[in-house]
């Protein structure tokens, strides 16, 4: 058969809170050339916990590559032609396993669960001055339910099977990128167990000054060190694909996948920055070879490390825990809608919200406020209110979330952003787009190619020592096309819905204390 010749290919496992997907890249290009995705499940056992299934992550990767090896073949493009496979993932969801067996002992804890409220709050009240900052001058981060420390806490006290493996020496650690790679590596037959410096940030574990875990904090969480994976720079190889259809293909990028994001979106200079809207909604600015501390409710957080000899570059992160998961929370618990792009209809029905206002702080809010006893309100109705005002108060609870932190962004460093990058799954939707240059004041910029995320972590394996077929020196890199969101209310009618949003915020805080 007529094979097409296209040079180098790089693919890239996108494990994300919602779903799984692997892509391929070519490397000359940056072009897309196929892709598959899976949906996840979640599982919500009690109120505020959320949990995922390990296996049911693996099995979505492997049927990802397969049916993307397939697609791919379908198109006359050889799958040999696959040097390298990145790994981009959902951060701080925590998992533990058994070396032994290979076996999951429990459930992945994923990021926006809420059990560890009280153990967060005993913490903090422990800590002088009851400051959830006590950590943050080595790990960047507040003491929060989201980092993988709390949980891994919970599991060792919890629950019996991981109490028994940690004392037996059998228990390992992971964020889903160590999962993924120990399993894709080999898994109890010599899976490599390791992860990268941007999802080590995240676990409140790591010390992002000297880059590795830090004996301390250890001590202080009481985590044992010989559970912790090995720590990596972002791009290096890590092993080889053991099984499937791209067997002997070399692992040799990691990134969490905001950082990839970071990467895809092409923010290597200071002060670049790029937000993602996801399952939660993250922005990122790039501050460079050193870590800077935010005076507004930011994290310092590892950007990327390119290779093992390289600098690391550190990051500032607004992060917003609901995004995405709001349309799912409108379509799977109120079914107001059936699919996500019925939202943007019916949002664009009405094209206001009149007055209602949405907060939807399901798992307390995260930045700028670090309130984890905030709950979600929907205010301001009135007879008039119908579903098409909820959908529109749901969008533009998205663009407000992004406006703290762009507010909280521009006071700690004093510098304006004069336009947003933006990317991720909810981009696709015009209404919201236009609607958050309207709320931030400033242009909005869409790359042509959403999977910006994918192409960070394809770029990062692609670049590694020994792979070396994809270029990431400036010159080299490809123009990204994009479009342009120009704000088109004026600034007043802006500030005064913006007004009302934070009135609305504050009802929503503390409402569980
Ligand atoms: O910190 C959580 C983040 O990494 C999850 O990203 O894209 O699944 O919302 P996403």
């Amino acid at each position: 058969s007529n094979r097409i010749m296209l040079g180098p290919l790089v693919a890239a496992i996108d494990q994300g809170t919602s779903s799984t997907r692997f892509l391929v890249f070519n490397a000359k290009t940056a072009e897309l050339l196929s892709h598959h995705q899976v949906e996840i499940k979640q599982s919500f056992p009690k109120e505020g916990w959320v949990e995922e299934d390990p296996k049911e992550i693996l099995q979505s990767v492997y049927e990802c590559m397969d049916r993307t090896c397939e697609k791919l073949t379908q198109l006359n493009i050889d799958i040999s032609n696959i040097k390298a496979i990145g790994v981009t993932n959902q951060r701080e969801t925590t998992l533990v396993w058994d070396k032994e067996t290979g076996e999951p002992l429990y459930n992945a804890i994923v990021w926006l669960d809420l059990r560890t409220q009280s153990t967060v709050e005993r913490l903090i009240n422990k800590t002088p001055g009851r400051n959830k900052n006590h950590l943050k001058h080595k790990t960047g981060l507040p003491i929060s339910t989201y980092f993988s420390a709390v949980k891994l806490r919970w599991l060792m006290d919890n629950v019996e099977k991981v109490h028994e493996a940690v004392l037996s020496h059998r228990a390992m650690f992971g964020t889903v990128d160590s999962w993924l790679i120990w399993c894709l590596t080999g898994g109890k037959k010599g899976g490599v167990h390791c992860t990268d410096v941007t999802n080590a940030s995240r676990t409140m574990l790591f010390n992002i000054h000297t880059m590795d875990w830090d004996p301390e904090l250890c001590k202080y969480f009481d985590i044992p060190m010989e559970i912790l994976p090995k720590v990596r720079s972002s791009s290096e190889i890590y092993g080889l694909m053991k099984s499937g259809p791209l067997t002997g293909v070399p692992i040799s990028g990691c990134l969490g996948d905001q950082s990839a994001a970071l990467v895809g979106q092409m923010c290597f200079k200071d002060g670049q920055a790029k937000n993602t809207y996801g399952t939660g909604c993250f922005l990122l600015k790039n501050v460079g070879t050193k870590p800077v501390m935010s005076d507004h409710g930011l994290l310092t957080t590892v950007a990327y490390k390119l290779g093992r000899d390289k600098p690391a570059c550190y990051a500032l992160e607004g992060s917003v825990a609901i995004a995405g998961a709001v349309v799912r929370w409108l379509k799977d618990n109120l079914g107001i809608i059936q699919t996500s792009t019925e939202l943007e209809e019916l949002a664009a029905d009405v094209g206001t919200s009149y007055g209602c206002y949405f907060v939807p702080a399901f798992s307390g809010l995260y930045a700028p406020y670090w309130e984890p006893s905030a709950r979600g309100i929907i205010c301001g109705l009135t007879q008039f209110t119908n579903r098409s005002h909820l959908a529109f108060a749901a969008l533009e609870a998205v663009c407000f979330q992004t406006r703290e932190i762009l507010d909280a962004m521009n006071q700690d460093s004093g510098i304006h952003l004069s336009q947003l990058q933006v990317d991720g799954g909810m981009t696709s939707n015009r209404l919201l787009m236009q609607l958050q240059a309207d709320i931030l004041c400033i242009p909005v910029v869409k790359p042509s190619m959403p999977e910006t995320t994918a192409l960070g972590a394809a770029m990062a394996a692609g670049a590694a020592e020994g792979v070396s077929v994809w270029s990431l020196t400036p010159e080299d890199l490809t123009e990204v096309t994009s479009e342009k969101f120009e704000p088109q209310i004026n600034p007043e009618e802006s500030e005064l819905r913006y007004a009302r949003w934070k009135k609305a915020v504050q009802r929503a805080m503390n409402w569980e204390t």
